[in-house]
């Protein structure tokens, strides 16, 4: 009995595990083709700050993801430097909801 519940907690697990990979790997996907990693990488400054830096930065901050959806969407300079971002006003609520949730966690590749 012991071993049937250890095995369908181990499946369990490993079941959550693979899709939460698989949810950062759509969003690196995402990220790939919507062109935010032609300016940003997960660590480092690129033209953009890197996505760690980003997701050190707003940690704490209450309402960060909303805020900085809008600014993905909207684009605009001050933050990081006097390089603006350009607006992606393309995306989708949906789509800018799994970059920037993304981009908070740090950025995953798996
Ligand atoms: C042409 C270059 C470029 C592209 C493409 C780009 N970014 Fe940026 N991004 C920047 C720059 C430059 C900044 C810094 C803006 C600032 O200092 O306020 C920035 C800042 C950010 C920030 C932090 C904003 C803040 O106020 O702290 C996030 C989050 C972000 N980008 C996400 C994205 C996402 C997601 C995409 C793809 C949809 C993307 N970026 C595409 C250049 C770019």
């Amino acid at each position: 009995m012991k071993k049937i519940v250890f095995f369908l907690l181990s499946l369990t697990l490993w079941m959550a595990q693979s899709s939460f990979a698989q949810s950062n790997q759509a969003a690196a996907a995402l990220a790939n083709q919507s062109g935010c990693m032609a300016c940003h990488k997960a660590d480092g400054k690129l033209v953009g700050p890197g996505y760690q830096e980003v997701a050190e930065k707003y940690k704490d901050q209450p309402g960060a993801l909303e805020m900085l959806m809008q600014k993905v969407k909207k684009g605009g300079a001050g933050t990081w430097g006097r390089i603006p971002m350009p607006a992606h006003p393309q995306l989708s609520d949906e789509s800018l909801n799994i970059l920037v949730t993304w981009v908070l966690k740090g950025a995953p590749a798996q």
